[in-house]
């Protein structure tokens, strides 16, 4: 599949900017990016980090590690300013403005629809089904024969606020009904949570899928805003095309390296035991509450539930200092709200909050 010819005709004619980091070494006598020669905080804590100094544009070492992690070649993998810079560097290579198009299955994490309104492409949404709020296959596959300048194709898996996986049999029906016209972007923000495996290595086999991981779910480093992009390296290198020069902060980078250390793996499959564990807790909590009109306890990390005034109940947390999501008036989501899962005495404050509820 010929994948530069997907990428917007401005892209490809695009001379990058080169930048001195990015251009020559970081060895040796540095006078080639107009930095100062020292740092303002001397102390030991932040020597290691040059400050002065601007970052790798991707730091190799941060680029194997997450290579390794997601078990996927270097050249396939793009550090990223969290997947949110992912979604945004995919729209603005591929979509044309007032012409190209994305397609989506509502309700989904917002900012893919947001990324190509602000590029000014077109969103088409096909609704879940109403009920299980699942992706229709079928409506799935229609709409994606009907759209014409089809670009992008956000699936998520699990989905955010629905909780649900993707089949991989629809993935799979996606991917072969898009080759040669779109990409596939699988976004797996929250994978690590369940079960299931992960698509990144199917990358390999098909280049027009693109997975986005991120460190700020099962990782506990939202505050990094740190993830990676995984596409073929045709895609990896439009996309270096356009992005910033130095998108990722020393001290993130520092910081990501430090969080995925094989030493912290115990750590990691802590926290993720700790918040399953606090997950059952949740949906067995919310099962008996007789105003739950509905749950949809999902894969992830949280849970989404109706019940008869979903502002209420946001309004009614709130003020006993528990914040939770209200989803009411976005598409099939009336009077739904999710709830986060977090700490045990983070769960209890929410109980706590909810058994006072309608009292
Ligand atoms: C499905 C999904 N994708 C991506 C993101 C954003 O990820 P990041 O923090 O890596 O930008 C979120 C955040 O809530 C999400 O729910």
């Amino acid at each position: 599949m010929n994948l530069e010819a997907l990428a917007r005709p401005e892209v490809l004619a695009l001379s990058p900017y080169v930048s001195a980091r990015g251009s020559a070494g970081a060895d040796g006598v540095l006078l080639n990016a107009n930095e100062a020669p020292r740092s303002l905080l001397p102390d030991e804590a932040w020597q290691g980090l040059d400050l002065h100094r601007y970052p790798s544009p991707q730091p190799g070492a941060l680029r194997e590690r997450l290579a390794a992690l997601y078990g996927v070649p270097e050249d396939q993998l793009l550090v990223t300013r969290g997947s949110d810079e992912g979604i945004d560097l995919l729209l603005r290579v591929f979509c044309r403005a007032g012409w190209d198009q994305i397609l989506e299955t509502i309700p989904c994490f917002g900012m893919y629809r947001v990324a190509a309104r602000i590029q000014g492409a077109g969103v088409v949404q096909v609704p879940r089904d109403p009920d299980t709020l699942g992706v229709r296959r079928d409506a799935l596959l229609a709409a994606m024969t009907q759209t014409e300048d089809l670009k992008l194709v956000f699936l998520t898996s699990p989905n955010n606020p629905t909780g649900d996986l993707l089949d991989p049999a629809v993935l799979d029906a996606v991917l072969a009904q898009a080759t040669d016209r779109a990409l596939v972007v699988l976004d797996e923000a929250y994978i690590e949570f369940c079960n299931a495996g992960s698509a990144a290595q199917l990358v390999a086999r098909h280049t027009h899928l693109v997975v986005l991981r991120t460190l700020s779910k099962a990782w506990g480093a939202a505050g990094l805003r740190c993830g990676a992009l995984i596409a073929n390296p045709v895609v990896i290198s439009l996309l270096g095309r356009v992005m910033a020069p130095y998108p990722l902060t020393a001290p993130a980078i520092h910081a990501a390296l430090a969080v995925t250390d094989p030493a912290l793996r115990p750590a990691q499959a802590a926290l993720l035991a700790e918040l399953r564990q606090e997950k059952q807790r949740l949906v067995e909590d919310l099962r008996q509450r007789s105003w739950v009109r509905k749950l949809w306890p999902g894969e992830a990390n949280f849970a989404l539930i109706r019940v008869d005034d979903g502002p209420a109940l946001v309004r009614h947390c709130a003020a006993r200092g528990v914040r939770i999501r209200d989803f009411h008036g976005q598409p099939l989501l009336d009077h739904c709200v999710r709830i986060t899962v977090g700490s045990a005495g983070e769960m209890d404050a929410l109980r706590a909050a909810l058994d006072d509820f309608g009292a």
